[in-house]
């Protein structure tokens, strides 16, 4: 043996111990204390490295490494959901479930007379999860996800308790459930007095405890956690198991599965508010923490008609519980630089616990609202939390302001880039003139183009972006897509900064290559114009299809006596304020380089027709006119979109099909002179059902 090969082994020796010891450390944080310190890149990239010296140097290999090499896989694998997982709607007092009520009655187009019967439930704060039975048998359980791609946590769902690996009577073939994996109240604090006596980190709320002991990868931890778990829904079904909600249930129930109680069937907003007040009172005594009450239509077929707008279903909603509140001290207000340039104030607090969670920050939404609360800094103030939304000041408490007190000046320069910033007529929010040059506004847009609507890349989330935009690695979206070759040439390369290696580096370029290939959708929302959210960048592609048409038609409708400027407007839902921040968008030369450089960079897809290629509407511009007897105009608008329809306001040459109801008047006259085929309602409802 040469003296160099012996060095060799010895550095291997070395470093093996070492790895070892990491990865032992490793290990304990993620799966005893649900608080990894490194990301799973990285944890796999020290796995790997032990596996290559062992195999090198095979006498190395010990206990711990034996063990670690046999550990599962970090990542979970990805489930795809058949029927995507919503979220719900909110609502928080009797007016909104009024809203609620009477937004179904007008989408159904139902009389005042009808009654729609509403389940109520508990709603209880946990984890989402997907439940697969095939022919009875469970086959395949997975997280929510982003309600279309969800983990795969089958392993780990069998160990619960309340959980059928069997379903027997009157199974369909195929049968997706969905509830709540969720920890009860004593479970949960036994829990914790237990991880206390180990001196392990403790869990903030049952919730988190919940989310921890299903997130892990060995299943043995799972099972030693004490998690329950109701039934609320189904996903896919082979074939219908109920006509009603409240008929899901009972069959739930006779299949084995815990359902939330108590639950009842209202018919009307008093009913509703009298079974709200009786929970609230009960809440306490429950054995289960839960935030609110979910309303559900309970005949499925409206369910069917109602369907869902962007992530929440028209049929079901959220009654909250009123927001917690506190007592605190205002400290300062800072501004905070918004993506489109808006000028945020927000309250530094003494913090202050509301509700289980640690509050330091509040929203004091414009200047205009500091003035109508009148808080001054050093006031005491009312503050409340609410769910998951940012906390907001109430009110200043009268009698307690400090002789020091000083009132809060609103800057008119932006306090980023030292531009202007400018109110507008009839604009609550004041703006940042510097556009570009602003970096707020840059990093803002940056975090938007990789959030999870738009380009969604994994591993480069908001924190990422904002340290590559700080170290100058990342200044405009562009450089995402070049991010190989600005690697190369920077003096710290990604692969040797702290908390990142090659395999982590290699993973987010591998990341960013997979989304070189983009939805026309994504990419018109990623852009993040103002006033264009997903709904509406699903419009303009259904509308536009390609992006090169979208991007010339835009360009065009500049002038706004154009034919392109006419045909946006036509668009449903588009109007002139809308118009104004697309076209002003397409018209600004840097946008213009930047649009230039992406497409480039990407392909960006053509629109496909959602579902239902083979309806006759499918790809079909359809125009409603005068008033339906079966269905309201805003149902009838949603099918055709469903069906893959392009909706417009005005009848032109591009109109495909004119729907015309009771008392039609000029479209119907403008489609007969055009020769565009009208339907009438029976008509239209006949070939809808195709
Ligand atoms: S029904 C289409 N019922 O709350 C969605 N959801 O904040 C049908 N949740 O995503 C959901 N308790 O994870 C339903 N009794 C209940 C629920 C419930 C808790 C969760 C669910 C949902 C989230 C929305």
């Amino acid at each position: 043996m040469n003296a160099l090969f012996d060095m060799d082994e010895e550095d291997a020796r070395a470093r093996h111990t070492k790895l070892a010891k990491e990865i032992a450390r490793h290990d304990a944080l993620y799966h005893g204390e649900d608080n990894p310190e490194i990301s799973d890149a990285d944890y796999d990239a020290l796995r790997r490295e032990l596996e290559a010296l062992e195999k090198d140097y095979p006498e190395l290999k010990s206990e711990v490494s034996e063990k670690v090499g046999t550990a599962p896989s970090r990542k979970f694998e990805k489930v795809q959901h058949s029927v995507r997982m919503l979220s719900l709607s909110n609502v928080f007092n009797e007016e909104e479930v009024v809203d609620f009520l009477d937004r179904i009655r007008r989408f159904l187009n139902l009389s005042d007379d009808e009654k729609i019967e509403i389940v109520a439930e508990p709603k209880i704060d946990g984890l989402s999860c997907s439940l697969r039975y095939e022919k009875g048998k469970l086959v395949k359980a997975a997280t929510r996800g982003d309600g279309s791609v969800g983990e795969d946590i089958t392993a780990n769902v069998k160990t619960i308790a309340d959980i059928p690996h069997d379903i027997k009577a009157d199974v369909p073939d195929i049968i997706d459930i969905r509830g709540e994996i969720y920890m009860k109240r004593d479970d949960f604090v036994a829990l914790n007095s237990a991880l206390e006596e180990d001196g392990k980190k403790l869990f903030a709320n049952p919730r988190n405890a919940a989310a921890g002991s299903v997130r892990q990868l060995n299943p043995e931890i799972t099972k030693s956690r004490p998690l329950s778990f109701f039934g609320y829904a189904l996903g896919e079904v082979s074939s219908p198991i109920a006509k009603t909600q409240e008929g899901i249930r009972k069959q739930l129930d006779a299949w084995g599965f815990q359902l939330t109680k108590p639950s009842d069937i209202l018919t009307d907003v008093a009913g509703i508010m009298d079974f709200y007040k009786k929970l609230a009172e009960l809440r306490p005594d429950l054995q289960y923490e839960i935030d609110g009450i979910v309303y559900k239509v309970n005949r499925l077929d409206w369910q069917e008609r109602l369907g869902f707008v962007s992530r929440a279903p028209r049929w079901a909603t959220a009654h909250k519980f009123p927001a917690e509140k506190a007592i605190t001290i205002l400290k300062d207000i800072d501004i905070q630089v918004g993506r489109t340039g808006t000028l945020t104030p927000v309250a530094r607090l003494e913090p202050i616990t509301v509700g289980g969670v640690v509050v330091s920050n509040a929203t004091l939404h414009n200047e205009d609202e500091i003035e109508r609360k009148g808080v001054m800094i050093g006031d005491h103030v009312e503050i409340q939390r609410a769910g998951d939304v940012i906390p907001q000041i109430v009110r200043v408490i009268e009698g307690k302001r400090p002789v020091d007190a000083r009132a809060f000046v609103f800057p008119d320069h932006c306090p980023v880039c030292g531009s202007e910033a400018i109110r507008e007529e009839g604009e609550v929010a004041r703006r940042c003139t510097g556009g570009l040059i602003c970096e707020a506004q840059a990093v803002e847009r940056l975090k938007h183009f990789v959030s999870k609507g738009a380009f969604d890349i994994d591993g480069l989330g908001a924190k990422i972006v904002e340290e590559f935009y700080t170290d100058n690695i990342i200044k405009s979206p562009v450089d995402i897509f070049r991010l190989e070759d600005i690697n190369a040439k920077l003096k710290t390369p990604l692969q040797e900064r702290e908390g990142w290696g090659a395999l982590s580096t290699q993973n987010l370029f591998a990341a960013i290559d997979a989304r070189r290939m983009i939805a026309l959708h994504r990419f018109i929302y990623a852009l993040g114009i103002r006033q264009v959210g997903e709904a509406t960048a699903k419009r303009f592609a259904r509308t536009y299809k390609t992006f090169e048409n979208f991007r010339n038609a835009m360009e065009r409708a500049h002038d706004s006596e154009s034919d392109a400027y006419a045909e946006l407007l036509n668009i449903d839902d588009i109007g002139p304020s809308v118009a104004k921040d697309v076209t002003a968008f397409f018209h600004e030369p840097h946008n213009k380089d930047i649009l230039d450089k992406l497409s480039a960079l990407l392909t960006i897809e053509e629109a496909e027709i959602l579902d239902n290629s083979d309806s006759p509407f499918a790809g079909k511009t359809v125009v409603f006119t005068g008033g339906l007897e079966k269905m309201s105009r805003a149902e009838a608008k949603a099918l055709a979109e469903r069906l893959g329809a392009k909706v417009a306001g005005s009848v032109s040459k591009k109109t495909d099909f004119v729907v015309a109801g009771e008392g039609s008047g000029s479209k119907l006259k403008k489609a007969s002179e055009l020769g565009v085929t009208v339907l009438d309602e029976e008509k239209w409802l006949a070939l809808s059902a195709t």
